[in-house]
């Protein structure tokens, strides 16, 4: 069976959850400037993790935001019915579903947050989608595949990336919770009749990212003149895709994915983590080593690499392939917008802090 569509659909109405983060806000903001016909609507908790700047000033004709959690059913079960207007064609609404606790660190510190949200509010989503007739397009991630052995490690899967028959296996509660909010959009699909699409990417970079993740943490951190922090040795490795990419990837399912599929979004970016800090260094004009080796996460999946045949079959295909290039706009993005992060950084750092130690 084909896992694009012959006849792709036309929507013009979307609820996007977890519009006010990273991806999402940035998903938003993409859309509005390249989809002149669609309408928003954003549910959002507007937890830690958000940051209302992200949606200020978007043109309200457009783009509505309510504050809400993804638990609440009556609110759900509202706005997923409020997507779908009279005389409107019916496959012209739909939920792209991002909202998400996302942040593996804390999973270790307060993990039932991310079992009420990311698998809870997952399952609330799927019943309002079944009862409405709305398709739903679920944002997960590759880290439900558990890791791979570093590459040239000899060690049995190392030349491997994950695909879509590769098994689940997630490592973090985090990984297990959007594992588990992916099995259950598959058993409402088979038993409920539910319309979806799932993605799994890989690690995102860009604009309006929360200091507390890898990259945006050693960026503000060298601007604030602070020496970036590698967790244990630094060899691990990430598969990373310009947040842009992601979401054209994310369109492209909306327009053509085949519904009950899964597509896998990776933009060939592997990466460790080491050659990461020695590129920011080296971007700061800094010593490429000057950076200090912390206490190790619990569990630390080693690598992750993605088979993106799946979405490329859609016709898809990343515009931000020189990662050198994207990363240096990404530091110049947080060079120009510190009032956006200097609190969050702040917020960030104390947890840091109080956890990590210095290794020799
Ligand atoms: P983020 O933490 O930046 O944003 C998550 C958003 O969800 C925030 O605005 C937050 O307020 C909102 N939210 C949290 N709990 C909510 C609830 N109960 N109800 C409604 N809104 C709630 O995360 P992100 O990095 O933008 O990730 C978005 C999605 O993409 C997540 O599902 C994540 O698993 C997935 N993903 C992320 C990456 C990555 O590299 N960041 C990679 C692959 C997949
Ligand atoms: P992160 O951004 O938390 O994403 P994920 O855990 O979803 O991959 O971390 C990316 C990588 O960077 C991961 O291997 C952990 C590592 N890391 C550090 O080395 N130092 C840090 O300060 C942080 C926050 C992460």
């Amino acid at each position: 069976m084909s896992i694009a569509l012959d006849r792709p659909r036309r929507i013009t109405r979307l609820l996007v959850t977890g519009g006010a983060g990273f991806i999402g806000s940035n998903f938003v903001h993409r859309t509005l400037a390249t989809r002149p016909d669609v309408r928003i609507t954003v549910l959002d908790a507007m937890t830690y993790a958000a940051n209302p700047a992200n949606l200020a000033g978007l043109d309200a004709a457009r783009v509505e935001v309510v504050e809400g959690s993804v638990c609440d059913a009556a609110l759900v079960d509202r706005l997923v019915g409020e997507l779908k207007s009279p005389g409107e064609d019916e496959g012209a609404a739909a939920v792209v579903h991002f909202a998400a606790e996302s942040h593996n660190d804390n999973a270790l510190r307060d993990p039932l947050r991310f079992v009420r949200t990311n698998t809870e509010g997952t399952a609330v989503l799927a019943g309002a989608c079944v009862r409405h007739g709305v398709h739903l397009h679920h944002i997960s991630t590759d880290e439900v595949f558990g890791d791979l052995p570093l590459r040239g490690s000899g060690q049995p899967g190392s030349e491997d990336r994950f695909t879509v028959a590769t098994p689940y296996n997630p490592s973090s509660v985090y990984s297990a919770s959007k594992a588990s909010a992916d099995h259950l959009v598959r058993a409402f699909v088979r038993s409920h009749g539910l319309s979806a699409t799932i993605s799994n990417c890989s690690n995102n970079y860009g604009p309006r990212q929360h200091p507390e993740k890898f990259l945006p943490r050693q960026i503000t951190g060298l601007l604030d003149e602070e020496t970036p922090r590698l967790y244990g040795t630094g060899e691990n490795v990430r598969d990373w895709i310009h947040v842009d990419d992601h979401n054209d990837a994310v369109w492209a399912i909306l327009d053509r994915g085949v519904a009950g599929e899964t597509y896998l979004i990776g933009a060939d970016g592997e990466r460790s983590n080491l050659e990461c800090v020695r590129a920011l260094n080296l971007l700061f004009g800094r010593d490429a080593d000057d950076f200090v080796h912390v206490t190790d996460r619990p569990g630390h999946d080693l690598r992750y690499a993605i088979d993106p045949s799946s979405v490329a079959a859609l016709g898809w295909t990343p515009r931000y392939t020189d990662f050198a290039a994207g990363l240096a706009a990404t530091v110049d993005w947080y060079r120009d917008n510190r009032a956006w992060w200097e609190t969050s950084r702040k917020d960030a750092e104390l947890i840091y802090r109080a956890a990590e130690k210095i290794l020799d």
